[in-house]
């Protein structure tokens, strides 16, 4: 045998590896919804319902959210062109921190290009080696990332359990210079909130810093849209709050809010904010735009609200008579609303049928859950229609089922 028929393609795995994800019912692709954003868009040219998008308080297509943008682009140009430190800033990051600051009621904040970058550039320079981190399983996947990207020693604690996560401070805390304890604040898969309070306490207790993500909770909770940390009354304690400009906030982009110092030494400290290019003129201007909507018009906020409300008990109406069949509607106080289904071929059978019948809605599989389940996220511009809509193509698909 000579040498060359030795050799194995070092590349054949991935053919392999996407063998095994389309047989675990895993295998995703993206579809190309067309139009502006709003609670009807055209998927394959036809009509949907959308009740998959974050764009809860519909900010994402407004005119003048558009107009703003249009008028940073030819005041600005397209792109940055450079890195915060170098050639990318701008007046406008500067408003924009200073209006998140003001928002959040913190002394500063800082942005960056995406969430997903600020999670991972806030914790990989408030921690390292010498450190714990402590963070609830259901967490998002960028705060995760972040924790093992830190170097940190990092341990999960289940899903909003106190007496673990107070079990871990007790067994290791002592061993380490630093802590943080790190929460999404709404969870994106489950639409339920943490316990800040007890989060608080604990961490006061086990002397831990608190990193929050309020990625679907900014814009949305709280009387001001501050979200969950004004919402449970803990506006002005010492946290840091991290967040997206891409849901509520209808942009692009990612911020941490906090103290001064945090904020100088992110500056000087973080990889991700140093090493990456500027928000873009657009993206930063959309995002100043939709907050000062947040400030002008709570009344979105409301609207969110009651019919979030109205979509869950019609759910709790439909769905209660398939609760010994495996099928649970997730507790939830948020515009994200899941029914938890037995399975993944059920899932996909349910998510299939709800396209069919002009509904656009998340069938969510394992690993990004632990259990497959429908997932819908309310907007402030849907109606009740809309919602009836949903419930009854849903009662109709349940019942296919057998
Ligand atoms: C809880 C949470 N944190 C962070 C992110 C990442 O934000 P971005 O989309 O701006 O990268 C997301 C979602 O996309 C999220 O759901």
């Amino acid at each position: 045998m000579n040498q060359a028929s030795k050799l194995v393609d070092p590349y054949s795995w991935i053919e392999r590896s996407l063998t095994t994800i389309h047989k675990a019912n895993w295998y995703r692709s993206p579809q190309a919804l067309e139009g502006l954003p709003g609670p009807v868009m055209l998927l394959d040219g036809e009509a949907v319902l959308n009740f998959a998008s974050n764009d809860y308080l519909g900010l994402a297509g407004d005119r003048e959210l558009i107009e703003m943008t249009l008028a940073a682009v030819e005041q600005w140009g397209t792109g940055s062109t450079g890195s915060r430190l170098i050639t990318g800033h701008r007046d406008i990051h500067r408003a924009l921190e200073r209006e998140i600051a003001a928002l959040k009621n913190t002394e500063g904040a800082i942005v960056y290009s995406s969430g997903y970058g600020a999670n991972i550039g806030v914790l990989s320079a408030i921690v390292g080696p010498k450190d714990l981190l402590v963070g609830d399983a259901y967490n998002h996947s960028s705060l995760i990332s972040g924790c093992k990207i830190s170097g940190a020693s990092f341990q999960p604690y289940d899903h909003g359990n106190m007496v673990a996560l107070r079990d871990i401070l007790t067994a290791q805390r002592s061993h380490f210079r630093r802590c943080a304890i790190v929460t999404d604040s709404v969870f994106s898969m489950d639409g339920d909130l943490c316990p800040l309070g007890e989060i608080l306490a604990i961490a006061e207790e086990f002397e831990a810093m608190v990193v929050i993500d309020e990625a679907h909770a900014t814009g949305v909770l709280g009387a001001t849209g501050a979200g969950v940390v004004e919402f449970l009354g803990f506006t002005g304690q010492p946290l840091i709050q991290v967040g997206t400009l891409s849901k509520a906030l209808a942009s692009l982009g990612g911020y941490v809010a906090g103290s001064a110092a945090l904020v100088d030494f992110l500056r000087n400290r973080s990889a991700s904010w140093i090493y990456s290019t500027a928000l873009s003129p657009a993206d930063t201007a959309a995002a100043l735009a939709a907050i000062d909507r947040v400030k002008a018009e709570p009344e979105r906020r409301d609207r969110l609200s009651s019919i979030a409300n109205y979509l869950r008990e019609g759910l709790w109406r439909v769905v209660g008579p398939w609760g010994d069949r495996g099928f649970r509607l997730l507790p939830s106080d948020t515009p994200i609303i899941c029914l938890q289904v037995p399975d993944t071929a059920t899932v996909l059978t349910l998510g299939e049928q709800l396209r069919a019948g002009g509904i656009f809605a998340g069938a969510i599989r394992p690993p990004t859950v632990p259990t497959s389940r429908l997932r819908f996220t309310v907007r402030a511009d849907h109606s009740r229609a809309h919602c009836d809509a949903v419930l009854e193509v849903l009662e109709k698909a349940l019942k296919t089922l057998g």
